[in-house]
């Protein structure tokens, strides 16, 4: 059984959020990480791609930020790797959390990090990871579904499940607002997920991800609703 994350007694762990993008969740972590008691620091958030929209929105929260350029490193990937660790180390970060990182990891890297780094992503993992997971979901006709934070491993959006929200999916849905509806769910999962790893309450059992204490949920979603008669 692994421990993952900080222990009891020490010190708030320091976060980064890697970003590739628009920034909306690493927004969302950086808000709850202000809120007094929260148990990380939102250190530095890190981007792969100079355009990112995020980058100046985490500045506009008072976050620095820094732009390690993937494309000029090519399938390079462990060069790519060697520039973030070293940016990690110097920001003295105990905690990743990907928040549409559109980079795949060497398994070094990933080993490195494991029980450390987290990811999100909207469905409810194990169904339609890779890309188009709201197309995918609309094309496999499925009633319900949500987003999944969780543990990053090797292979692509898979990986111990940390925290899932559900949502109904409608027969008018459409992959943009089956998408809106699940964003608004991966803004409220996520802080939540990152605040359990950062407070210590999750252990790694093998390839489950458990939490200690009680572990509350809203009950049940049924979708469509039965009606009667
Ligand atoms: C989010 O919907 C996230 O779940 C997804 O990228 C979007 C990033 O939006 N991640 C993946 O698909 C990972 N496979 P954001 O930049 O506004 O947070």
């Amino acid at each position: 059984m692994v421990k993952p994350g900080p222990q009891g007694g020490d010190p708030k762990p320091r976060v980064a959020i890697l970003i590739s993008g628009r920034g909306s969740n690493m927004v969302a972590l950086i808000k709850a990480a202000k809120v007094d008691g929260f148990p990380a620091e939102i250190a530095v958030v890190i981007s792969n791609r100079t355009d990112a929209a995020g980058l100046a929105l985490a500045a506009a929260e008072g976050i620095q930020t820094v732009t390690i350029e993937s494309k000029s490193f090519g399938k390079d990937r462990a060069a790519f790797e060697t520039v973030l660790q070293s940016a990690l180390q110097k920001h003295r970060i105990g905690l990743i959390c990907l928040a549409g990182f559109m980079r795949l990891f060497t398994a070094e890297f990933v080993q490195a990090w494991y029980g450390k780094m987290l990811n999100i992503h909207p469905s409810l993992l194990p169904s339609f990871p890779g890309l188009d997971p709201h197309a995918q979901a609309l094309n496999a006709g499925v009633k319900v579904s949500g987003a999944t934070v969780h543990f990053v491993t090797p292979e692509t959006d898979a990986g111990p499940i940390v925290m899932q929200g559900v949502v109904e999916v409608r027969d008018d849905d459409t992959p943009e607002t089956l998408s809106t509806r699940i964003l608004s769910i991966e803004h409220q999962i996520y802080p939540n997920a990152l605040r359990l790893l950062a407070s210590g309450k999750l252990r790694l059992d093998g390839a489950i991800c458990r939490v200690s204490g009680d572990a509350d949920s809203a009950g049940t979603l049924i979708a469509p609703r039965p009606t009667s008669g």
